[in-house]
């Protein structure tokens, strides 16, 4: 008698497949078929009735092998040991904030910003703003200072208004001095920066140059062996705009099942799958979202994204990190997913859950120091693109600008400087959006167009997305490029830009 036919397995299998379906996982019919056999649909009833009832231990087992096609179990075995290590990731408690903390926020990160600038040669010896407006000579003069002005006089020069824990002073940046003039124009709000110039001895300087934080060259590290990370943003699963062919097609080439003989040995060399938030297209996130939402509820979303990124191979580590879309405040630093909304996510044994922004360390060994990677949604990004002159006249469609907004953080070493342009935990103790550490590579998302450069030895990476054009981005005139996949060779670091789809 076959399977078909006892009912006491008929029972079990039809148990095993409500229990997926209650957890919103549809069984693919190669799994369907898998329990057709005794002792599966039995080790399957284990798990489901036993006391830590996860659905993807349940898919684990299903699946005959994690190795996928072109690629050996022991080859898998390999890359499933490559190590991920959290480097820096926001652990503070949601507590209430008061006036002060913003103070104290504002005042903490003038103290680091600060410090970096002062291991600069012509910085060294800063005075304090309260001692220059207290000094009534004219004399040249460098000094450190936030600015909470930005002005243009009646003659097209500037004037920035800087100000440290001790005073407040006038710059004025005269257009005819160019090199300053063009530093200074691209200042914003609340950054922190050197200035070396004259003291006119009547509470105003003329600057000679301007000095940002910026980062240092670095080397260009290489991991001694092939190996490719995966970079990923904006997914928005639930959207009815998320390109469900285009990301199958992005799956089945992660398992090997797709592309030129090139593309599928790339994939077999994966060892890392980094998402930089929005995986779902989350609920309530714009006025009438629900008319554009073709999953309603946020549970069933994070279930159907987990959904597919469980057919990324097991052995592949995927780095997840939350966006504006994700289901958790906006205020940056994001804490990881919840527990309760993305448990599907949080119960599959390959994903890390770090929050936004964080930095993580992938592929260490062997006396190789591995690569750090700062990864950023972006939610800041929109900003950077109109009010930074160089960004906004660059001559490129505001989609095509990620790669200069993060070279122009990057200088700043600050993910937001200007206060308006996210919102944030002021941390009275530290500012967590101060870039602490030179990154190997700095990956972000938001803004749905892929681009790559690199700056000073740091790897820019920006990442697209899987949802077609949406009518706010053809209101602001975007032009989204969904379905290419940023691949970096960390071997040779060479970015490979993947397509998957014709939208
Ligand atoms: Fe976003």
């Amino acid at each position: 008698m076959t399977l078909l036919h006892q009912p006491a397995l008929i029972d079990k299998r039809r148990r095993i497949v409500e229990f997926c379906l209650k957890q919103k996982v549809l069984l693919t019919r190669e799994l369907v078929e898998r329990l057709n056999d005794q002792a599966v649909v039995d080790a399957a009833c284990a798990i489901i009735e036993g006391p830590d009832p996860a659905v993807w231990t349940l898919m684990d087992m299903l699946r005959p092998s994690i190795a996928p096609p072109g690629i050996t179990a022991q080859q898998a075995r390999d890359i499933a040991e490559f190590p991920v290590k959290i480097v820096w990731d926001y652990d503070d408690k949601a507590s209430k904030r008061s006036l002060q903390d913003f103070v104290g926020y504002f005042n903490a990160r003038y103290t680091r910003l600060s410090k970096m600038l002062r291991q600069r040669a012509d910085l060294q010896s800063a005075t304090s703003i309260g001692r220059v407006v207290a000094s009534k000579e004219r004399q040249p003069v460098a000094m450190i200072g936030m600015v909470s002005g930005k002005d243009v006089t009646k003659n097209e020069n500037l004037i920035l208004t800087v100000e440290d824990p001790t005073g407040t002073i006038k710059v004025l940046v005269n257009k005819q001095k160019q090199e300053v003039f063009t530093l200074a124009n691209d200042i914003v709000h609340d950054e922190v920066i050197g200035i070396i110039g004259t003291n006119s001895g009547n509470g105003m300087v003329f600057a000679n140059t301007m000095i940002y934080p910026d980062i240092p060259h670095i080397e260009i590290k290489k991991s001694p062996e092939e190996v490719y990370a995966v970079f990923l943003s904006c997914v928005h699963v639930g959207s009815t705009r998320f390109l469900h062919d285009a990301f199958d097609k992005f799956l089945k080439w992660i398992r090997g099942e797709h592309g030129t003989d090139a593309q599928r040995a790339m994939a077999s060399k994966v060892g890392y799958v980094i998402v930089m938030g929005d995986t779902v297209d989350g609920v309530g996130i714009y006025p009438n979202q629900e008319k554009e939402l073709l999953i309603k509820d946020i549970y069933a979303q994070y279930a159907e994204a987990a959904r597919l990124f469980s057919q990324i191979p097991r052995h592949i580590k995927i780095i997840l990190s939350p966006g504006n879309h994700d289901a958790l405040r906006l205020s940056e630093p994001q804490p990881k997913l919840f527990k309760d909304y993305a448990k599907p996510f949080w119960e599959m044994p390959n994903v890390i859950m770090t929050g936004n922004p964080a930095v993580i360390n992938i592929h260490a060994k062997d006396g190789f120091p591995g690569f750090n990677v700062l990864t950023y949604h972006g939610f800041s990004f929109d900003d950077y693109s109109e009010i930074v002159p160089s960004i906004k006249n660059s001559g490129r469609n505001c989609s095509e600008r990620t790669p200069l907004i993060m070279k122009f953080l990057l200088q700043r070493r600050h993910l937001a400087p200007a206060h308006t342009s996210t919102l944030y935990v002021p941390d009275p103790r530290y500012d967590p959006l101060v870039i602490e550490q030179v990154p190997d590579v700095f990956a972000a998302g938001h803004i749905h167009k892929a681009g790559a450069d690199s700056y000073r030895g740091v790897t820019i990476i920006a990442c697209s997305t899987f949802q077609a054009k949406t009518d706010f981005q053809e209101r602001v005139g975007h032009e989204p490029d969904p379905g290419k996949v940023p691949v970096l060779n960390l071997q040779t670091r060479k970015i490979h830009m993947l397509k998957f789809g014709d939208a």
